[in-house]
């Protein structure tokens, strides 16, 4: 009996085991998968919930992708052909000491450096500038100044080197006569020989103001040559733009290991590549067009309406200095021809040029008289467009309100703030007097343009 009893419980246990191993493999997969429908989901991206930390959920359009294609790193700087020692390192050695040289202001206080101060991303942090006197625009930083086209706000200048005599003479900024700077680096012997060993020897006394002219131009092209190594690295945006196109550009954007572009800064990209239309001035590698457009933001109650890039058309026609005159070491580049037909138009009437948005993090305040202290006042400005005035012909169509939600707006900082890039390198941002100039390449540098 026990043995029979113990006989059907074994064969109720055993038919128990035999059913339970017949659904096994049933079972078994129902658990596998939905073990593995479970890993799957966590990771992958959730492109409908924008509210993950770590997921943006954005999906390109192809025009995105396009525009985003040509945000990148910026790459090399092409050459200068109206400036033959644009890259010659002995010219940048010159340029780096004239940049921190008190001797080309007037009263022998004032550098390019107490403006475009280089532990302040070459600018000053005031809303206007201050030389000898308060200036009426704001300080722009000379960081990947050299990939622009036309430089200052209006752009008055047509090449970073002419661009250097209009501080040195500027009464509110230097106030220096070009004679007097010109006998400054005559009557210093080391400077000088660094000079003529480049430019070739002054012409005998007294100089002629052609020849101050040429002298005050030579200083400028050494000036370029030095602002032409004041480049940043790559941004935490470039490092993404990278991983992305080894992606092969792809539409969603979570598949990119987002490193440190956060899941915000995505979400702030794509506001400013579509709704946001932010893109159609600020494109390409340095975000601008390096174009003039009037925003009309509020200008400062006291100061004289700016005409920006209305006044500057014809004195840069006027100037001496400009890529097409006398001091071009190439006259005839395209470039020139385009100034040489240029004509003020009454809509250019308060148009500045659409600034880079490379390093803002280091160049508050914002605007060409420093009207927004932070970029969230600039962001709110562009999202509300309070105070903003129809200039006195023209105000860009362009811009409408767009009445960001606060979550778009701190997405839009991100998104700007992750543009930052890597410093250049310390020795071209220290001030020369405390270390040592660079050293000559054992390299022979290329033949000099003799000076006439
Ligand atoms: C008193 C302050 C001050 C001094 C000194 C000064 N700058 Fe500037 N710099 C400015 C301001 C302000 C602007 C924008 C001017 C404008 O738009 O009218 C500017 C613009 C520039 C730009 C144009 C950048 C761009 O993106 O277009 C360059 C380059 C530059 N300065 C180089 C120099 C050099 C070189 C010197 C010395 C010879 C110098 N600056 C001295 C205040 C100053
Ligand atoms: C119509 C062309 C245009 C559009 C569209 C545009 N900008 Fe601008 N942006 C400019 C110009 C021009 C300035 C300089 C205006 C001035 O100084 O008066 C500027 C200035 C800025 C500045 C300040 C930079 C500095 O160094 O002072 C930031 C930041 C900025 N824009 C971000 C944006 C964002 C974000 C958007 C989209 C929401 C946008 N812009 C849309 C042309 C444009």
């Amino acid at each position: 009996m026990h043995r029979g009893k113990s006989t059907v419980e074994h064969r109720d246990v055993l038919r128990a085991l035999f059913s339970s191993i017949a659904c096994a493999p049933s079972i078994c997969v129902a658990l596998w998968l939905s073990l593995y429908l479970a890993l799957w989901a966590c990771s992958q991206p959730t492109p409908t919930d924008p509210k993950s930390p770590e997921l943006s959920g954005v999906v390109f359009g192809q025009a995105q992708i396009e525009r985003v294609s040509e945000m990148g790193f910026p790459g090399p700087l092409s050459p200068d052909e109206t400036n033959h020692v644009c890259d010659d390192l002995r010219a940048a050695n010159l340029g780096h000491i004239l940049f921190f040289d008190k001797r080309l202001s007037v009263h022998g206080d004032i550098s390019c450096a107490t403006c475009h101060q280089p532990d302040r991303g070459f600018t000053d942090g005031l809303a206007l500038n201050v030389g000898i006197s308060r200036g009426v625009r704001n300080t722009l930083t000379i960081l990947d100044a050299a990939h622009q086209t036309w430089f200052n706000w209006d752009g008055r200048f047509d090449s970073l080197w002419s661009q250097a005599h209009g501080p040195i003479s500027h009464p509110r900024e230097m106030g220096a006569s070009f004679d007097q700077v010109v006998n400054a680096i005559r009557g210093d012997a080391k400077i000088c020989s660094q000079y003529e060993a480049i430019f070739g020897q002054f012409p005998a006394t007294p100089l002629t103001p052609f020849h101050v002219e040429q002298a005050v131009s030579n200083l400028g092209k050494a000036l370029a040559a030095y602002e032409r190594r004041l480049m940043t690295g790559p941004s935490a945006f470039d490092r993404w733009v990278d991983r992305w196109r080894d992606l092969r550009m792809t539409r969603e954007l979570d598949r990119v290991p987002a490193g440190d572009f956060s899941a915000s800064a995505q979400r702030g990209l794509d506001l400013f590549t579509s709704r946001a239309l932010c893109w159609k001035c600020h494109a390409g590698p340095l975000l601008s067009d390096g174009e003039f457009h009037a925003l009309g933001a509020a200008p400062r109650n006291d100061l004289i309406s700016d005409p920006g890039r209305f006044g500057a058309v014809d004195k840069l026609l006027a100037s001496p200095f400009r890529t097409g005159g006398p001091h071009s070491d190439s006259p005839r580049v395209e470039r020139a021809q385009i100034v040489e037909s240029l004509v003020a138009q009454p809509d250019q009437w308060g148009a500045f040029r659409t600034p880079s948005l490379r390093n803002l993090g280091l160049t508050a305040p914002y605007f060409h008289q420093g009207q927004f202290a932070t970029l969230e006042e600039v962001l709110r400005f562009y999202s509300t467009l309070d105070g903003a005035v129809t200039m006195d012909h023209h105000r860009e169509l362009v811009l409408k309100r767009r009445d960001f939600s606060e979550q778009e707006l701190l997405d839009l900082e991100a998104f700007l703030r992750s543009l930052d890039g890597a410093p250049p390198p310390s020795q071209w941002t220290r001030d020369p007097a405390l270390s040592p100039p660079q050293q000559l390449p054992p390299v022979a540098v290329p033949t000099e343009k003799p000076h006439d």
